[in-house]
């Protein structure tokens, strides 16, 4: 299988010096094209951190990222922002919806950002959102919507320039049963088209949607398996246990994410996604403000 992704030896080293946290610890992992690969692992174990890498939002303190056979530390910022652009679709916890956009609105803006045009714009945001769905609710603001709904708008989001990598990190997270369902219907759909799908939970029946299951504990990997599709939470629980000291199903783990996702805000992830730069005034005070300015700067500018 070709290798799409190629990490080798990778260290993630934040605070560098006294109050050091190192969130990932000499990781090597190839990922190949069309694979379906969940991350798992508690929550700080450094599953966020690897995403921020694989999807080059962040940079290693060391080691090697192949991306389709090219080096990424070698990349200027402005070749980085087009990986992103091109190559990866990002799917937060959060869902990261603009609020006083509409669903249309909030899938077509990257594609401003891109220089689509208007037409072209229009055709890729409507036929994402018909994809996941949402062809009914097209002017309808992320209020208006259900949890599941959001979601199902970001993905439209990601997916609406068809890049072959999809990174999620949690996407099910904040949703109930039901929508979570409809949610990893919609993944493994994307993988059967000949995506690559990259998934992270600290969830093993999630995992269990995968064809491959990375475990990852105190930056390492500590498990790598593949699932023929018939593995249960707890053959995967059994599993990693094999290779680790402790892994079960952890009640408490969603009030640890909640409070991480405080701290580490997925926003600004994806304002980065999207190459769009709050000050960090403007941030606390209206977190989607200029975004919102830009769009509608470039409606006036007769862009649209
Ligand atoms: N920006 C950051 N600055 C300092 N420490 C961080 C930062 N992001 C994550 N960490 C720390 O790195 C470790 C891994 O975090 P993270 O990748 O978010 O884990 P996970 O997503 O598995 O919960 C944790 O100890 C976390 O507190
Ligand atoms: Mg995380």
């Amino acid at each position: 299988m070709a290798s799409l992704i190629e990490i080798r030896n990778m260290c993630k080293i934040y605070n560098p010096g006294e109050n050091e946290v190192r969130a990932l610890d000499h990781v090597s992992l190839s990922i190949g094209e069309n694979e379906f690969v969940a991350i798992i692992g508690h929550s700080g174990s450094g599953k966020s951190t690897l995403m921020n890498m694989l999807g080059c939002l962040d940079v290693p303190t060391s080691g090697i990222y192949l991306l389709h056979g090219s080096d990424v530390s070698l990349m200027t910022d402005d070749e980085l922002s087009d990986i992103r652009n091109q190559e990866i679709g990002f799917i937060f916890q959060g869902f990261n919806l603009i609020s006083n956009l509409t669903a249309f609105e909030n899938v077509e803006l990257p594609l401003i950002y891109r220089g689509v045009s208007k037409r072209e714009r229009s055709n890729l945001a409507k036929e994402a959102l018909r994809k996941v769905g949402l062809e009914n609710r097209m002017d309808h603001k992320p209020s208006e919507m259900s949890g599941g709904q959001q979601q199902r708008v970001a993905i439209a989001r990601a997916i609406a320039q068809a890049p072959p990598v999809i990174l999620a990190d949690e996407p099910t997270g904040n949703l109930d049963s039901h929508s979570t369902k409809e949610i990893m219907n919609i993944l493994k759909t994307l993988h059967s088209e000949g995506r690559t799908v990259i998934i992270i939970t600290h969830d093993n029946d999630i995992a269990a949607n995968a064809e491959r299951i990375v475990h990852i504990e105190d930056g390492k990997i500590t498990s790598d398996s593949s699932n023929d599709g018939n593995m249960s939470r707890d053959d995967i629980a059994r599993e990693i246990r094999g290779n680790s000291t402790m892994y079960g199903n952890e009640s408490d783990d969603d009030d640890t994410v909640t409070q991480e996702s405080k701290d580490y805000p997925d926003s600004q992830t994806i304002m980065e996604a999207n190459e769009i730069n709050l000050s960090t005034e403007e941030k606390k005070d209206y977190p989607e403000s200029e975004v919102v300015a830009e769009n509608i700067d470039l409606h006036l500018n007769g862009e649209n």
